[in-house]
């Protein structure tokens, strides 16, 4: 059984967010598309942030179509990588901005993955007290996710993504054939990402990924179609009920208290944000399987999918990354009260919960799933 790809016209996928509700377009050509920015505030100056690497890709290509609604285009190109997502990083977007005299009507274009949405994000949240943004997201993590939702953030030494805010893009704009030019290591990344919706939301996704697995690594534009406007729609659906995550919304981070512990404590960069996820997924899923919420028959199926997408599903061995810094970690994640570590498990194939697990529990599972030193 192979499940029919859709065709690859273009799809507007809403986000219901009262007087912040905006729309993220799926399709091919986006980029070059003047029907892509109709409508957007066209105020004088317009600047793309992006970064070293995505700039000589497509940063001429935007800044051609923003001409035609902006008096100036400028660009800043930030340093490539996690490391820089920090707070000196942002300052060389209010200087830039600064600089130029952008007024509070300059509208930011986010032209890049996560790393780059997330702090033109911030940055659009804090200039002049917020400014309009609109992400444009190169990235596959970036399309089915990090561009969708308004999280913005920068790291901290201490902990990931700490320091942020909640602020939603006028506009999300996902051209598929940018992610021609992605590296294979960064689709497996975004694969990570679109795993996570099948098993907190929908199972027949989760199928339909089995299935057509082979088709996502080899860049299907109709297959990277349906998985991107797929994961957006159930995005949408847990933003439009919970935007500031006071309780649903936590579920999206399935794989990521894990992840995240992997990520910070093995040093930004070291692991891709997704391929963090990806074992902290396997690792969540055996959590849930051994606080009987879920079949184990789950572990082995996770494991195997992440490893088909070329996610390592091995956590780093115990001497590398030792139980106890696993636990300090974990008490940093946003998820965590009163020190109380919380994890998203599932709850039944295709349903997510938040719940806390002994320290002892939590430790069995990371240490079954370490890889030897
Ligand atoms: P990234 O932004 O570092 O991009 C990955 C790499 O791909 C970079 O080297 C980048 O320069 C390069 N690149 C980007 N587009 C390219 C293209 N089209 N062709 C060639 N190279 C390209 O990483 P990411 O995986 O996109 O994002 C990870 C970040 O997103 C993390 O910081 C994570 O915390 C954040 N995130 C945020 C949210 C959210 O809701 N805000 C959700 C998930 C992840
Ligand atoms: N990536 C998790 C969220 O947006 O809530």
């Amino acid at each position: 059984m192979t499940a029919a790809a859709p065709s690859i016209s273009t799809t507007h996928v809403p986000i219901a967010l009262g007087e912040r509700s905006y729309h993220i377009h799926i399709g091919c050509g986006l980029l070059g598309d003047a029907k892509s920015w109709a409508g957007l505030p066209a105020s004088a100056d317009a600047l793309i942030v992006t970064n070293t690497t995505v700039a000589p890709l497509y940063a001429e290509r935007l800044a051609a179509q923003l001409a035609t609604r902006h008096r100036r285009v400028l660009q800043i190109a930030l340093p490539d990588g996690e490391q820089y997502k920090t707070a000196a990083t942002l300052e060389l977007i209010y200087h830039q901005l600064l600089g130029a005299g952008c007024d509070r009507k300059t509208v930011l274009y986010a032209l890049g993955g996560g790393v780059v949405g997330d702090m033109a994000g911030f940055a659009a949240a804090c200039y002049m007290r917020g400014v309009p943004f609109v992400q444009v997201p190169t990235t596959l993590l970036a399309q089915v996710d990090s561009s969708v939702g308004g999280k913005t953030a920068i790291n901290h030494p201490l902990g990931k993504n700490m320091i942020g805010a909640f602020y939603q893009p006028a506009r999300v704009i996902c051209d598929l054939d940018v992610l021609d030019t992605l590296p294979a290591r960064e689709l497996s990344a975004g694969l990570a990402e679109v795993i996570k919706y099948g098993p907190i939301a929908d199972v027949q996704f989760l199928d339909w990924i089995e299935l057509n697995l082979d088709a996502l690594m080899s860049r299907d534009k109709a297959a990277l179609a349906h998985a991107v406007r797929r994961s957006c729609e159930i995005k949408a659906h847990v933003v439009g009920q919970d935007e500031r995550e006071g309780g649903l919304r936590a579920i999206l981070n399935f794989g990521h208290t894990f992840g995240h512990a992997i990520e910070t404590g093995l040093g930004y960069g070291a692991w891709l944000h997704g391929e963090a996820v990806g074992c902290g997924m396997v690792l969540a899923a055996e959590l849930s399987a051994r606080l009987g919420l879920v079949e184990a028959a789950l572990v082995p199926r996770l494991k195997k999918l992440c490893q088909r997408a070329g996610l390592p599903v091995q956590a780093p061995p115990l001497s590398v990354l030792p139980l106890a810094r696993w636990m300090d970690l974990m008490r940093v994640d946003k998820k965590a009260e009163g020190g109380e570590i919380r994890f998203v498990v599932i709850d039944g194939l295709g349903r997510a919960a938040v719940r806390p697990a002994p320290d002892a529990l939590v430790g069995e599972v990371i240490a079954a799933h370490a890889a030897a030193a």
